[in-house]
């Protein structure tokens, strides 16, 4: 059979409708943004401060997924460090989140250059600050947005795709408190780029639903904060088990929105605004090194706990590898169910060769 001569569909509009035109119609195209990374299922590890490090990385991009290591919170040499041991420990592609926000903006971007990362995740900021000179540079860029405008932006600024995340999502969020359900069909009608759904994914039901909407793949953090190669401290893991609906809130807005744990530390905060606070003294109440304090140190009263809603989903500790199966199995479960073909949302990228690997 020649494949070439078999007839082809029109690419579609959207998500699961697009395809390229010369893709026989009994083979599935490939996800466009397992092409773009070349990883085997569409599934990014979110960058996040104090819990995502080079094991965690290196862990989901081994396993088909993209690892991001979160540069926020990094001094740069210690995000080099994290590079060249992912690099090591893994030959799958993975990349480095760099939030626009921090003092070390440009020490990490010379960093991430030196050491050659073939993928960059900004976020928290403009995009047309950092993607013109990374785009220059080789490299694949991805901007997280909270609203269409933004995602516009980033396309005007050149990204090879756009995280589309929604109010649920931990970890600082929009000030518009667009929710997932709402954000991702508005973004993906709105730019031509891949769109990578995030905020409220944890299971595998929540990847098809994005994906139905329109997004070609997804960005998981809260989940990933609960595996055990996440550099969490592990009474911040064990409490994020623990956490009911409705046990986050999205609460600093004056400052940078972030949704947080309701913890002693949150309810100092509610305090303060009930006081009516102005922006000085929420900048006292918060203080320094809040975050490092709570997710990595293991302060569960004190410490800034940034977790999504989507924890009120999460009842356990897995390894990384288990996390990303999961998501793919219960995928493709929930799509057999609905009577859809998941192959056709998820089909991986096939491997070209070695010389698309990393070199270690
Ligand atoms: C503990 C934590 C830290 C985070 N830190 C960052 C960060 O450094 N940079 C960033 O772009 N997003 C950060 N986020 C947001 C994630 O990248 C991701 O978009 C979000 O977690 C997705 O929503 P989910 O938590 O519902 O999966 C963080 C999220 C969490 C939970």
């Amino acid at each position: 059979m020649d494949i070439n001569k078999l007839p082809t569909i029109p690419a579609g509009p959207v998500g699961y409708l697009r395809r390229p035109a010369h893709t026989p119609v009994d083979q599935p195209a490939p996800n466009p943004l397992c092409t773009l990374f070349g990883i085997r299922y569409p599934i990014v590890q979110a960058g996040m401060i104090w819990c995502s490090g080079w094991r965690l990385a290196a862990a989901v991009s081994s396993a088909g997924g993209l690892g991001l290591i979160g540069a926020g919170s990094m001094y740069p040499e210690v995000l080099r460090e994290h590079i060249r041991k992912c690099k090591a420990a893994t030959d799958r592609p993975f990349g480095v989140n760099i939030p626009l926000l921090y003092a070390d903006l440009d020490k990490h971007v010379g960093i991430v250059l030196e050491e050659e990362v073939p993928i960059v995740f900004t976020s928290a900021g403009n995009p047309a600050l950092l993607t013109p000179r990374l785009k220059a540079a080789g490299r694949t860029v991805v901007h997280v947005v909270s609203s269409v405008k933004f995602a516009r932006k980033a396309q005007e600024a050149g990204v090879d795709a756009v995280v589309a995340e929604g109010f649920e999502a931990g970890g600082h969020n929009g000030r518009e408190e667009t929710t997932t359900l709402v954000l991702v069909p508005l973004v993906r009608d709105a730019v031509q780029v891949p769109v990578i759904a995030a905020g409220g994914i944890a299971d595998g039901r929540t990847v098809l639903a994005c994906m139905v909407l329109g997004a070609d793949g997804v960005q998981v953090g809260s989940r990933f904060v609960c595996s055990a190669e996440s550099s969490a401290h592990p009474a911040f893991k064990e409490a994020v088990t623990r956490v009911e609906e409705g046990g986050t809130m999205l609460t600093l807005k004056e400052l940078a929105p972030v949704r947080l744990m309701r913890n002693a530390f949150f309810q100092e905060v509610q305090a303060a605004y009930a006081r009516g606070a102005g922006v000085d003294e929420l900048k006292q109440v918060l203080g320094r090194a809040r975050a490092k304090r709570g997710m990595f140190e293991g302060d569960l009263d004190q410490g800034e706990l940034e977790i999504g809603q989507v924890s009120a989903a999460i009842r356990n500790v897995l390894p990384a590898e288990r996390i990303v199966q999961g998501l793919v199995d219960e995928f493709h479960t929930a799509a057999a169910r609905i009577g859809l073909n998941g192959r056709s949302l998820m089909a991986p990228w096939q491997h070209p060769g070695p010389d698309q690997r990393l070199p270690k």
